[in-house]
């Protein structure tokens, strides 16, 4: 392959890449098929998870048919938690333990879909919940080998958790967001039913939509997987490798495509054009930075999520309050590229090119305010809100945010310039407001 100037070799660096994705069936009406799918995979005895309002939409009824249909015995568990906590994950749990099941199905956005996953995982190798969570806030004990199989079937159009080997949680003692990430978390099979999102509500769509795009635009912008020492052994390679040539296609084009029909699909829940596109675009960026990573705008979200708890955000009125995942990230994203382009200014440009913006006769220099500008002017026409002083975090709130961010080192590794708390307290000084 041409050695692309991004991924010179380094001395004593990776020369290796790798592409982990998980089976995927993309298609209007394809969630009919999950009850043969389920049953090729070898499920007799499945767990159904799904949340509390996906329960009432039409899809529910379409998949619990199929998996009658074709004879499984299906028990349901909806009683997820909406961004999910140590507690919820832990109930979702014990309700795995105690149902003797040999298969999984989640249908859901990310929180049900990471429920599904951790519920996998403990059932299958019971210990404490802290005993694979990252480090430094759990211990990050390897999981053990591969879990029962596990059918995803997205309702959002955003996390991408369906290919990912990651599920994040609140761990409501610390204030703080974490995750864990194993390579037999990622779900066996993929069922991307675009139809399954009519429902979503225009504020879900938004918030879900620019975690699409920070997705996308963070891969892209990641440190190059060639900058990381060339591991010991091929298998303490991480899963979050950096930016690659591989990852490079799906983000961009993720972009591409989330830009051009985002601001439609929020605006019309009809416009099933935009709509289909934009779960396109969920999955392509979930494969993309589920093998390159995500770096700032999602380090400082996990703060910026676990410290507020008064949040009701446009869309989610009937949850109990909270900043949701895709706005708790792009509000920091125009702070954080302002930053970053310094490192990598050409990404940086490809990137808001991809985004829309007309960077005829930018400059290096020009980067980060290109790519921060149009990404402002997409919040605006989306009713986003204007950066973390709407949320209601003040200049007092960010020692703590920072000491939330600063523990997040598996994805701040992935930053293409290196960051001090003293750089994070700035980001989210810039990130108060945008406009
Ligand atoms: N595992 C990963 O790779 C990964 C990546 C990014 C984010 N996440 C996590 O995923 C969670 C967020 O997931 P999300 O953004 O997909 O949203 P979500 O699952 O939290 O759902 C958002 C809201 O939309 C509702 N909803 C979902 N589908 C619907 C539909 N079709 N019609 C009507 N309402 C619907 C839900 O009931 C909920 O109220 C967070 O906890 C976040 O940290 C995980
Ligand atoms: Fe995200």
């Amino acid at each position: 392959m041409a050695r692309m100037t991004y991924y010179a070799p380094t001395e004593g660096g990776e020369t290796t890449f790798t592409v982990s994705a998980t089976s995927m069936k993309f298609g209007a009406g394809c969630l009919a098929e999950l009850g043969g799918d389920a049953r090729a995979l070898g499920m007799s005895r499945v767990a159904l998870f799904t949340d509390k309002h996906v329960r009432d939409i039409p899809p529910a009824r379409t998949a619990l048919e199929s998996l009658e249909r074709a004879g499984l015995d299906v028990a349901v568990y909806d009683e997820i938690h909406v961004e999910p906590t140590d507690r919820s994950f832990e109930a979702a749990t014990d309700f795995a333990g105690d149902g003797d099941f040999d298969g999984y199905v989640s249908l859901g956005g990310g929180s049900v879909i990471d429920t599904a996953k951790a519920a996998n995982l403990y059932a299958t190798y019971p210990d404490e919940l802290l005993a694979y969570v990252n480090a430094p806030i759990g211990h990050a004990k390897p999981v053990p080998g591969p879990l029962k199989p596990h059918i995803a079937c997205p309702t959002t159009s955003g996390t991408g958790s369906e290919t990912t080997s990651v599920c994040v949680f609140d761990l409501m003692a610390e204030q703080v967001k974490t995750g864990i990430s194993s390579k037999f978390l990622r779900p066996t099979l993929a069922l991307i039913d675009p139809d399954t999102t009519r429902t979503l509500p225009a504020g879900v769509v938004a918030s879900t939509g620019f975690d699409v795009l920070t997705h996308a635009i963070e891969s892209y912008t990641a440190r190059p997987y060639t900058s990381r020492p060339q591991p010991k052994d091929p298998s303490l390679r991480p899963p979050y490798q950096g930016a690659n040539p591989y990852s490079d296609i799906g983000s961009l084009e993720a972009i591409r495509i989330g830009s051009r029909y985002l601001a439609r699909a929020v605006k019309d829940a009809d416009d099933s054009e935009a709509r289909e596109h934009l779960i396109f675009a969920a999955t392509l960026a979930g494969t993309a930075f589920g093998n390159a990573g995500v770096h700032i705008p999602h380090t400082m979200s996990y703060s910026v999520a676990g410290l507020n708890h008064t949040f009701t955000a446009s869309g989610y009125e009937r949850d109990d309050p909270m900043v949701p995942h895709g706005i708790s990230v792009v509000v920091n994203a125009p702070a954080a590229f302002r930053f970053t382009a310094e490192a990598v200014p050409e990404r940086h440009l490809k990137a808001a090119e991809a985004l829309g913006a007309d960077i005829t006769g930018a400059r290096p220099n020009d980067a980060g305010e290109a790519l921060a500008s149009r990404f402002i002017a997409m919040m605006r026409e989306s009713g986003i809100p204007n950066g973390i002083g709407a949320i209601g975090y003040t200049e007092a709130d960010i020692p703590a945010l920072v000491k939330g961010a600063f523990a997040q080192k598996r994805l701040l590794a992935q930053s293409p310039l290196d960051v001090t708390e003293d750089d994070l307290a700035a980001l989210y000084k810039d990130a108060m407001s945008y406009w």
